[in-house]
Protein backbone atom coordinates (compact mmCIF):
# COMPACT_ATOMS: atom_id res chain seq x y z
CA UNK A 1 0.00 0.00 0.00
CA UNK A 2 1.12 3.48 -0.72
CA UNK A 3 0.53 6.05 1.52
CA UNK A 4 2.94 8.46 -0.42
CA UNK A 5 1.31 12.02 -0.55
CA UNK A 6 1.37 13.42 -4.11
CA UNK A 7 1.15 17.56 -4.95
CA UNK A 8 -1.02 16.59 -7.94
CA UNK A 9 -3.01 13.79 -7.62
CA UNK A 10 -4.36 12.06 -10.77
CA UNK A 11 -7.53 13.26 -11.58
CA UNK A 12 -8.70 9.74 -11.83
CA UNK A 13 -8.55 9.29 -7.67
CA UNK A 14 -11.49 8.72 -6.41
CA UNK A 15 -12.38 9.68 -2.40
CA UNK A 16 -11.92 6.93 0.22
CA UNK A 17 -15.12 4.67 0.57
CA UNK A 18 -18.29 6.14 2.47
CA UNK A 19 -19.38 3.96 5.54
CA UNK A 20 -22.94 2.78 5.46
CA UNK A 21 -24.73 4.32 8.13
CA UNK A 22 -28.69 5.28 9.23
CA UNK A 23 -30.44 7.78 6.81
CA UNK A 24 -29.84 11.69 7.97
CA UNK A 25 -27.84 10.68 10.77
CA UNK A 26 -25.54 8.75 9.11
CA UNK A 27 -22.87 7.39 11.83
CA UNK A 28 -23.59 9.52 14.70
CA UNK A 29 -24.66 6.98 17.09
CA UNK A 30 -21.39 4.97 16.30
CA UNK A 31 -19.14 7.40 17.04
CA UNK A 32 -21.50 8.25 20.32
CA UNK A 33 -21.05 4.91 21.66
CA UNK A 34 -17.67 3.72 21.06
CA UNK A 35 -15.23 5.58 18.60
CA UNK A 36 -12.54 3.09 18.81
CA UNK A 37 -14.25 0.18 18.42
CA UNK A 38 -16.47 2.19 15.22
CA UNK A 39 -13.07 2.93 13.87
CA UNK A 40 -10.88 -0.62 13.81
CA UNK A 41 -14.88 -2.84 12.18
CA UNK A 42 -14.56 0.14 9.71
CA UNK A 43 -11.00 -0.31 9.00
CA UNK A 44 -11.61 -4.47 8.60
CA UNK A 45 -14.41 -3.52 6.48
CA UNK A 46 -13.45 -0.53 4.09
CA UNK A 47 -9.48 -0.66 4.50
CA UNK A 48 -6.84 2.22 5.34
CA UNK A 49 -8.71 5.15 4.56
CA UNK A 50 -12.78 5.72 5.00
CA UNK A 51 -15.37 8.10 5.03
CA UNK A 52 -18.06 8.46 7.61
CA UNK A 53 -20.93 10.80 8.36
CA UNK A 54 -21.42 12.27 11.43
CA UNK A 55 -24.10 15.13 12.38
CA UNK A 56 -24.76 15.58 8.56
CA UNK A 57 -20.82 16.38 8.17
CA UNK A 58 -18.86 13.64 5.88
CA UNK A 59 -15.58 13.07 7.34
CA UNK A 60 -12.38 11.47 6.07
CA UNK A 61 -10.24 8.93 8.32
CA UNK A 62 -7.15 7.48 8.07
CA UNK A 63 -6.48 4.66 9.94
CA UNK A 64 -4.60 1.97 11.71
CA UNK A 65 -0.56 1.40 11.58
CA UNK A 66 -0.15 3.24 8.50
CA UNK A 67 -1.92 5.79 9.65
CA UNK A 68 -0.15 6.26 12.63
CA UNK A 69 2.85 6.19 10.73
CA UNK A 70 2.25 8.45 8.05
CA UNK A 71 1.84 11.51 10.72
CA UNK A 72 5.69 11.33 11.53
CA UNK A 73 6.56 11.15 7.32
CA UNK A 74 7.85 13.80 6.05
CA UNK A 75 4.63 14.13 3.74
CA UNK A 76 2.52 13.82 6.88
CA UNK A 77 3.72 16.87 8.09
CA UNK A 78 3.85 18.26 4.90
CA UNK A 79 0.17 17.67 4.01
CA UNK A 80 -2.02 17.91 7.41
CA UNK A 81 -1.46 20.71 9.69
CA UNK A 82 -3.74 21.12 13.27
CA UNK A 83 -3.99 24.91 13.70
CA UNK A 84 -8.27 24.11 12.97
CA UNK A 85 -8.92 22.25 16.18
CA UNK A 86 -7.58 24.20 18.75
CA UNK A 87 -8.70 27.58 16.62
CA UNK A 88 -12.39 28.24 18.72
CA UNK A 89 -10.41 27.96 22.12
CA UNK A 90 -7.40 30.15 21.06
CA UNK A 91 -10.14 33.18 19.69
CA UNK A 92 -12.16 32.36 23.52
CA UNK A 93 -9.18 33.26 25.28
CA UNK A 94 -8.53 36.57 22.76
CA UNK A 95 -4.83 34.67 21.83
CA UNK A 96 -3.13 34.69 18.82
CA UNK A 97 -2.13 31.02 18.64
CA UNK A 98 -1.32 28.39 21.32
CA UNK A 99 1.00 25.24 20.68
CA UNK A 100 -1.42 22.59 19.86
CA UNK A 101 -2.67 25.12 17.18
CA UNK A 102 0.05 25.56 15.73
CA UNK A 103 2.62 24.24 12.96
CA UNK A 104 5.75 24.24 10.94
CA UNK A 105 8.07 26.50 12.27
CA UNK A 106 6.11 28.07 14.29
CA UNK A 107 5.46 25.25 16.11
CA UNK A 108 8.61 23.68 16.46
CA UNK A 109 9.82 27.02 17.93
CA UNK A 110 6.48 26.95 20.98
CA UNK A 111 7.81 23.23 21.56
CA UNK A 112 11.34 24.31 22.06
CA UNK A 113 10.51 27.07 24.66
CA UNK A 114 8.29 24.70 26.60
CA UNK A 115 10.13 21.28 26.32
CA UNK A 116 12.17 21.54 29.60
CA UNK A 117 9.12 22.46 31.45
CA UNK A 118 7.11 20.11 29.98
CA UNK A 119 9.13 16.99 30.50
CA UNK A 120 10.07 15.09 33.53
CA UNK A 121 12.88 17.12 34.29
CA UNK A 122 10.13 19.45 35.97
CA UNK A 123 9.80 16.92 38.38
CA UNK A 124 13.17 16.44 39.61
CA UNK A 125 13.25 16.90 43.85
CA UNK A 126 9.79 17.15 43.45
CA UNK A 127 8.63 13.14 43.40
CA UNK A 128 8.53 13.88 47.67
CA UNK A 129 6.04 16.41 47.20
CA UNK A 130 3.99 14.65 44.69
CA UNK A 131 3.63 11.93 47.22
CA UNK A 132 3.10 14.09 49.84
CA UNK A 133 0.10 15.58 48.10
CA UNK A 134 -1.49 12.42 47.01
CA UNK A 135 -1.30 11.35 50.46
CA UNK A 136 -2.80 14.24 51.90
CA UNK A 137 -5.89 14.43 49.31
CA UNK A 138 -6.27 10.28 50.23
CA UNK A 139 -6.61 11.23 54.09
CA UNK A 140 -8.70 14.45 53.46
CA UNK A 141 -11.18 12.92 51.19
CA UNK A 142 -11.31 9.32 50.62
CA UNK A 143 -13.12 8.38 53.73
CA UNK A 144 -13.28 4.72 54.70
CA UNK A 145 -16.63 3.14 54.09
CA UNK A 146 -17.79 5.35 51.80
CA UNK A 147 -17.87 5.10 47.74
CA UNK A 148 -15.72 7.66 45.96
CA UNK A 149 -16.38 8.78 41.94
CA UNK A 150 -13.50 8.56 40.90
CA UNK A 151 -12.49 10.67 37.45
CA UNK A 152 -13.64 13.54 39.78
CA UNK A 153 -11.25 12.48 42.71
CA UNK A 154 -8.70 12.47 40.06
CA UNK A 155 -8.98 15.33 38.40
CA UNK A 156 -8.69 17.05 41.95
CA UNK A 157 -5.56 15.18 42.82
CA UNK A 158 -3.67 16.46 39.24
CA UNK A 159 -4.88 19.81 39.28
CA UNK A 160 -3.02 19.68 43.04
CA UNK A 161 -0.03 17.94 41.25
CA UNK A 162 0.47 20.16 38.49
CA UNK A 163 -0.26 23.32 40.29
CA UNK A 164 2.43 22.32 42.83
CA UNK A 165 4.86 21.62 39.92
CA UNK A 166 3.89 24.84 38.37
CA UNK A 167 3.64 27.58 41.01
CA UNK A 168 4.75 25.93 44.44
CA UNK A 169 1.36 25.58 45.54
CA UNK A 170 -2.32 24.00 44.78
CA UNK A 171 -4.67 26.56 43.22
CA UNK A 172 -7.65 24.60 45.28
CA UNK A 173 -10.26 27.48 45.20
CA UNK A 174 -9.73 27.15 41.33
CA UNK A 175 -10.66 23.69 40.99
CA UNK A 176 -13.91 23.70 40.08
CA UNK A 177 -13.48 26.50 37.39
CA UNK A 178 -10.95 25.05 36.27
CA UNK A 179 -13.16 21.90 35.58
CA UNK A 180 -15.62 23.39 34.42
CA UNK A 181 -14.16 25.73 31.67
CA UNK A 182 -12.73 22.55 30.27
CA UNK A 183 -15.48 20.90 30.00
CA UNK A 184 -17.54 23.67 28.07
CA UNK A 185 -14.37 24.22 25.99
CA UNK A 186 -13.65 20.55 24.84
CA UNK A 187 -17.64 19.80 24.40
CA UNK A 188 -17.54 23.42 22.54
CA UNK A 189 -14.86 24.44 20.90
CA UNK A 190 -12.84 21.75 20.07
CA UNK A 191 -14.92 18.32 19.91
CA UNK A 192 -18.27 20.96 18.87
CA UNK A 193 -20.56 18.56 20.14
CA UNK A 194 -22.72 21.43 21.74
CA UNK A 195 -23.67 24.60 19.77
CA UNK A 196 -21.67 27.41 20.69
CA UNK A 197 -24.70 29.32 22.45
CA UNK A 198 -23.76 27.60 25.14
CA UNK A 199 -21.04 30.32 25.95
CA UNK A 200 -23.24 32.42 27.45
CA UNK A 201 -24.14 30.26 30.01
CA UNK A 202 -23.06 32.46 33.47
CA UNK A 203 -21.79 29.80 34.92
CA UNK A 204 -18.95 29.00 32.33
CA UNK A 205 -18.71 32.69 31.80
CA UNK A 206 -17.80 32.96 35.79
CA UNK A 207 -15.32 29.94 35.60
CA UNK A 208 -13.78 31.10 32.43
CA UNK A 209 -13.28 34.82 34.71
CA UNK A 210 -12.11 32.51 37.26
CA UNK A 211 -9.20 30.95 35.46
CA UNK A 212 -8.73 34.41 33.78
CA UNK A 213 -7.96 35.70 37.29
CA UNK A 214 -5.77 32.33 38.32
CA UNK A 215 -3.69 32.86 35.40
CA UNK A 216 -2.91 36.34 36.12
CA UNK A 217 -1.94 35.44 40.21
CA UNK A 218 0.62 33.60 37.96
CA UNK A 219 1.98 35.87 36.22
CA UNK A 220 2.23 38.01 38.95
CA UNK A 221 3.39 35.82 41.07
CA UNK A 222 6.59 34.87 38.42
CA UNK A 223 7.29 38.67 38.49
CA UNK A 224 7.67 38.73 42.65
CA UNK A 225 9.63 35.83 42.90
CA UNK A 226 11.97 36.09 39.30
CA UNK A 227 15.03 37.90 40.90
CA UNK A 228 15.27 35.25 43.79
CA UNK A 229 15.23 32.29 41.86
CA UNK A 230 18.10 29.56 41.08
CA UNK A 231 18.14 28.43 37.77
CA UNK A 232 17.72 25.00 38.65
CA UNK A 233 14.40 26.31 40.50
CA UNK A 234 13.18 27.46 37.03
CA UNK A 235 9.82 25.69 35.71
CA UNK A 236 7.35 26.34 32.92
CA UNK A 237 5.71 29.27 33.84
CA UNK A 238 9.37 31.04 34.24
CA UNK A 239 10.47 29.55 30.73
CA UNK A 240 7.05 31.20 28.97
CA UNK A 241 7.35 33.98 30.99
CA UNK A 242 11.02 34.59 29.53
CA UNK A 243 9.96 34.27 26.15
CA UNK A 244 7.04 36.34 26.27
CA UNK A 245 10.21 39.21 27.19
CA UNK A 246 12.89 38.46 24.69
CA UNK A 247 10.38 36.83 21.86
CA UNK A 248 7.42 38.49 22.38
CA UNK A 249 6.57 37.54 18.36
CA UNK A 250 6.27 34.18 19.42
CA UNK A 251 4.60 34.35 22.61
CA UNK A 252 2.48 37.88 23.08
CA UNK A 253 1.42 39.47 26.05
CA UNK A 254 -2.63 37.76 24.80
CA UNK A 255 -0.98 34.48 24.80
CA UNK A 256 -0.04 34.31 28.06
CA UNK A 257 -3.30 33.41 30.25
CA UNK A 258 -4.01 30.74 27.73
CA UNK A 259 -0.29 29.49 27.85
CA UNK A 260 0.44 29.66 31.56
CA UNK A 261 -3.19 28.02 32.28
CA UNK A 262 -2.40 25.39 29.41
CA UNK A 263 -1.32 22.44 31.67
CA UNK A 264 -4.27 22.19 33.48
CA UNK A 265 -5.85 21.64 29.90
CA UNK A 266 -3.41 19.60 29.30
CA UNK A 267 -3.31 17.07 32.16
CA UNK A 268 -7.11 17.32 33.86
CA UNK A 269 -8.86 14.81 31.81
CA UNK A 270 -5.66 12.87 30.18
CA UNK A 271 -4.19 12.15 33.33
CA UNK A 272 -8.02 11.47 35.29
CA UNK A 273 -8.93 9.40 32.71
CA UNK A 274 -6.18 7.12 32.42
CA UNK A 275 -5.75 6.64 35.88
CA UNK A 276 -9.74 6.07 37.25
CA UNK A 277 -9.10 3.20 34.01
CA UNK A 278 -6.13 1.51 35.68
CA UNK A 279 -7.69 1.78 38.77
CA UNK A 280 -10.60 -0.10 37.43
CA UNK A 281 -7.92 -2.72 35.35
CA UNK A 282 -6.08 -3.66 38.63
CA UNK A 283 -9.09 -3.94 40.84
CA UNK A 284 -10.96 -6.00 38.36
CA UNK A 285 -8.25 -8.52 37.71
CA UNK A 286 -7.31 -9.61 41.50
CA UNK A 287 -3.77 -11.66 40.11
CA UNK A 288 -2.75 -8.35 38.92
CA UNK A 289 -3.72 -6.62 42.28
CA UNK A 290 -1.51 -8.83 44.52
CA UNK A 291 1.52 -8.04 41.89
CA UNK A 292 1.15 -4.81 42.39
CA UNK A 293 0.71 -5.07 45.69
CA UNK A 294 3.68 -6.75 46.36
CA UNK A 295 5.77 -4.12 43.75
CA UNK A 296 4.44 -0.89 45.67
CA UNK A 297 5.26 -2.52 49.00
CA UNK A 298 8.87 -3.27 48.30
CA UNK A 299 9.27 0.30 46.83
CA UNK A 300 7.52 2.20 49.30
CA UNK A 301 9.62 0.05 52.72
CA UNK A 302 12.46 1.99 52.18
CA UNK A 303 13.92 5.48 50.73
CA UNK A 304 13.89 5.61 47.14
CA UNK A 305 15.66 7.27 44.54
CA UNK A 306 14.03 9.68 42.04
CA UNK A 307 15.69 7.56 39.27
CA UNK A 308 14.13 4.27 40.63
CA UNK A 309 10.55 5.36 39.65
CA UNK A 310 10.42 4.48 36.37
CA UNK A 311 13.14 1.07 36.89
CA UNK A 312 11.31 -0.50 39.99
CA UNK A 313 7.64 -0.16 39.56
CA UNK A 314 7.48 -2.00 36.47
CA UNK A 315 3.97 -3.90 36.92
CA UNK A 316 2.25 -1.03 37.80
CA UNK A 317 3.70 0.77 34.51
CA UNK A 318 2.70 -1.94 32.85
CA UNK A 319 -0.98 -1.84 34.49
CA UNK A 320 -0.91 1.36 33.07
CA UNK A 321 0.22 0.94 29.69
CA UNK A 322 -2.29 -1.77 29.45
CA UNK A 323 -5.09 0.50 30.32
CA UNK A 324 -4.23 3.49 28.16
CA UNK A 325 -4.19 0.80 24.85
CA UNK A 326 -8.02 -0.20 26.04
CA UNK A 327 -9.12 2.78 26.95
CA UNK A 328 -7.06 5.75 25.50
CA UNK A 329 -7.45 9.24 25.99
CA UNK A 330 -7.04 10.09 22.27
CA UNK A 331 -9.04 7.89 19.99
CA UNK A 332 -7.86 9.75 16.71
CA UNK A 333 -6.13 12.80 16.21
CA UNK A 334 -7.86 15.12 14.74
CA UNK A 335 -6.40 17.40 10.74
CA UNK A 336 -6.60 19.55 8.55
CA UNK A 337 -5.50 18.55 4.66
CA UNK A 338 -3.12 21.21 3.37
CA UNK A 339 -3.75 20.65 -0.18
CA UNK A 340 -5.23 17.70 -2.18
CA UNK A 341 -3.16 14.49 -1.82
CA UNK A 342 -3.50 10.74 -2.25
CA UNK A 343 -3.10 8.33 0.22
CA UNK A 344 -3.66 4.61 -0.11
CA UNK A 345 -4.94 5.41 -3.75
CA UNK A 346 -7.14 7.66 -2.38
CA UNK A 347 -8.12 11.34 -2.67
CA UNK A 348 -8.31 13.48 0.04
CA UNK A 349 -9.16 16.86 -0.66
CA UNK A 350 -7.28 20.72 0.77
CA UNK A 351 -8.58 21.82 3.92
CA UNK A 352 -10.75 18.48 4.29
CA UNK A 353 -11.02 17.36 8.33
CA UNK A 354 -9.17 14.35 8.50
CA UNK A 355 -9.45 11.64 11.52
CA UNK A 356 -6.29 10.03 12.32
CA UNK A 357 -7.50 6.56 13.99
CA UNK A 358 -3.99 6.04 15.50
CA UNK A 359 -5.85 3.49 18.31
CA UNK A 360 -6.88 1.38 15.25
CA UNK A 361 -4.11 -1.15 16.35
CA UNK A 362 -4.51 -1.24 20.00
CA UNK A 363 -7.32 -3.30 19.07
CA UNK A 364 -5.72 -5.63 16.04
CA UNK A 365 -5.23 -8.97 16.64
CA UNK A 366 -2.13 -8.97 14.68
CA UNK A 367 -0.32 -6.53 17.01
CA UNK A 368 -2.05 -7.71 20.52
CA UNK A 369 -3.57 -11.20 20.79
CA UNK A 370 -6.65 -11.17 22.29
CA UNK A 371 -6.98 -7.71 22.27
CA UNK A 372 -9.43 -6.85 24.29
CA UNK A 373 -8.03 -9.14 27.06
CA UNK A 374 -6.33 -6.80 30.19
CA UNK A 375 -2.89 -8.68 29.89
CA UNK A 376 0.16 -6.55 31.52
CA UNK A 377 2.75 -9.28 30.10
CA UNK A 378 2.28 -7.67 26.62
CA UNK A 379 4.96 -5.43 28.06
CA UNK A 380 7.46 -7.11 29.22
CA UNK A 381 10.84 -7.52 27.28
CA UNK A 382 10.54 -10.86 25.81
CA UNK A 383 6.60 -9.57 24.19
CA UNK A 384 7.00 -5.79 23.77
CA UNK A 385 3.97 -6.05 21.78
CA UNK A 386 3.50 -2.06 21.90
CA UNK A 387 7.00 -1.54 20.65
CA UNK A 388 5.63 -3.66 17.11
CA UNK A 389 5.83 -0.33 14.01
CA UNK A 390 2.74 1.70 14.11
CA UNK A 391 1.62 -0.81 17.08
CA UNK A 392 0.73 1.25 19.90
CA UNK A 393 0.63 5.54 19.93
CA UNK A 394 -1.46 6.68 23.47
CA UNK A 395 0.65 9.98 22.90
CA UNK A 396 -0.17 10.47 19.67
CA UNK A 397 2.44 10.03 17.02
CA UNK A 398 4.12 13.19 14.47
CA UNK A 399 5.24 16.44 15.22
CA UNK A 400 2.28 17.41 18.37
CA UNK A 401 3.15 14.41 19.67
CA UNK A 402 2.44 14.80 23.91
CA UNK A 403 5.05 17.27 24.81
CA UNK A 404 4.29 16.12 28.72
CA UNK A 405 4.61 12.87 27.78
CA UNK A 406 7.87 11.68 30.25
CA UNK A 407 6.06 13.94 32.92
CA UNK A 408 2.59 12.15 32.58
CA UNK A 409 4.40 8.96 32.62
CA UNK A 410 6.27 9.76 35.84
CA UNK A 411 3.15 11.07 37.29
CA UNK A 412 0.90 8.70 36.44
CA UNK A 413 3.07 5.31 37.73
CA UNK A 414 3.64 7.06 41.43
CA UNK A 415 0.21 8.28 41.42
CA UNK A 416 -1.17 4.66 40.65
CA UNK A 417 2.19 3.35 43.12
CA UNK A 418 0.79 5.44 45.82
CA UNK A 419 -2.91 4.90 45.81
CA UNK A 420 -2.37 1.04 45.54
CA UNK A 421 0.20 1.31 48.62
CA UNK A 422 -2.00 3.52 50.73
CA UNK A 423 -5.91 2.33 50.39
CA UNK A 424 -7.53 -0.95 50.18
CA UNK A 425 -10.06 -0.72 47.38
CA UNK A 426 -12.59 -2.71 45.67
CA UNK A 427 -15.13 -2.23 43.04
CA UNK A 428 -19.17 -1.82 44.05
CA UNK A 429 -18.76 -5.91 43.29
CA UNK A 430 -16.73 -8.32 41.78
CA UNK A 431 -18.26 -8.63 38.46
CA UNK A 432 -18.63 -4.43 38.26
CA UNK A 433 -18.24 -3.79 34.05
CA UNK A 434 -16.37 -0.52 33.49
CA UNK A 435 -19.23 2.47 31.92
CA UNK A 436 -17.33 4.24 29.43
CA UNK A 437 -18.25 8.09 28.38
CA UNK A 438 -17.02 9.91 24.89
CA UNK A 439 -17.74 14.10 25.87
CA UNK A 440 -15.74 15.69 26.68
CA UNK A 441 -12.73 13.19 26.39
CA UNK A 442 -13.15 9.20 26.15
CA UNK A 443 -12.59 7.41 29.37
CA UNK A 444 -13.95 5.80 32.45
CA UNK A 445 -17.69 7.21 33.02
CA UNK A 446 -18.30 9.90 35.34
CA UNK A 447 -20.55 7.71 37.71
CA UNK A 448 -17.56 4.83 38.59
CA UNK A 449 -17.19 4.59 42.03
CA UNK A 450 -14.77 2.62 44.00
CA UNK A 451 -14.94 1.37 47.85
CA UNK A 452 -12.98 2.16 49.97
CA UNK A 453 -12.22 -0.89 52.90
CA UNK A 454 -9.39 1.16 54.39
CA UNK A 455 -6.30 2.26 54.68
CA UNK A 456 -3.29 -0.22 54.14
CA UNK A 457 -1.06 2.05 55.34
C1 LIG B 1 -2.33 10.08 30.42
C2 LIG B 1 -1.66 11.18 30.16
C3 LIG B 1 -1.61 11.85 28.82
C4 LIG B 1 -1.96 11.38 27.59
C5 LIG B 1 -2.51 9.99 27.23
C6 LIG B 1 -1.72 12.45 26.63
C7 LIG B 1 -1.97 12.37 25.28
C8 LIG B 1 -1.70 13.37 24.37
C9 LIG B 1 -1.93 13.29 22.96
C10 LIG B 1 -2.55 12.10 22.25
C11 LIG B 1 -1.51 14.45 22.40
C12 LIG B 1 -1.47 14.77 20.91
C13 LIG B 1 -2.69 15.50 20.41
C14 LIG B 1 -2.61 15.74 18.92
O1 LIG B 1 -1.75 15.23 18.22
O2 LIG B 1 -3.48 16.48 18.42
C15 LIG B 1 -1.00 15.29 23.47
C16 LIG B 1 -0.47 16.55 23.29
C17 LIG B 1 0.03 17.32 24.33
N1 LIG B 1 0.12 16.97 25.65
FE1 LIG B 1 -0.45 15.23 26.48
N2 LIG B 1 -1.23 13.53 27.31
C18 LIG B 1 -1.14 13.21 28.65
C19 LIG B 1 -0.73 14.01 29.69
C20 LIG B 1 -0.19 15.26 29.54
C21 LIG B 1 0.28 16.08 30.61
C22 LIG B 1 0.25 15.70 32.09
C23 LIG B 1 0.75 17.23 30.06
C24 LIG B 1 1.36 18.41 30.72
C25 LIG B 1 0.97 18.92 31.85
C26 LIG B 1 0.57 17.12 28.62
C27 LIG B 1 0.94 18.08 27.71
C28 LIG B 1 0.70 18.01 26.35
C29 LIG B 1 1.00 19.09 25.42
C30 LIG B 1 1.63 20.42 25.79
C31 LIG B 1 0.58 18.66 24.16
C32 LIG B 1 0.64 19.45 22.84
C33 LIG B 1 1.85 19.09 22.05
C34 LIG B 1 1.93 19.80 20.72
O3 LIG B 1 0.90 20.16 20.15
O4 LIG B 1 3.05 19.97 20.22
N3 LIG B 1 0.00 15.91 28.35
N4 LIG B 1 -1.12 14.61 24.65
Amino acid sequence: MSTTAVATPPKALREPPLVRGLPIIGNTLDMARDPAKFFVKCYREYGPAYRIRIMGRTQTVLAGPEAANFLGTREGKDVLRSKEQWEGLVKEYGATKMLNATDGEEHKKLRDIMRRGFSKDSLKGHYKQLIDITNRIFERDWKPGTEKPVVEAMQYLVVEQLGTILTGSAPLEYVKDIRTTILYILNILVTRKHPKVMLKNPKYKKAKARVFELGEKMIAQYHREKEHKKDEERNLIDDIMTANRDHPEIIPDQDLIMTVTGPYVAGLDTVANTTAATLYAVLKHPEVLKQVHAEVDAFFASDFAEEDVMKKLVVTNAAVLESMRLWPIAVAQMRNANRDFEYAGYLVRKDEMVFIGTSVPHFMEEFFPDPYRFDIGRYSKERAEHMQSGAYSPYGRGPHTCLGKTLAEVLLVLTMARIFWKLDLSLESPDYELKTKTTPTPGPAMDFKVRINGFRN
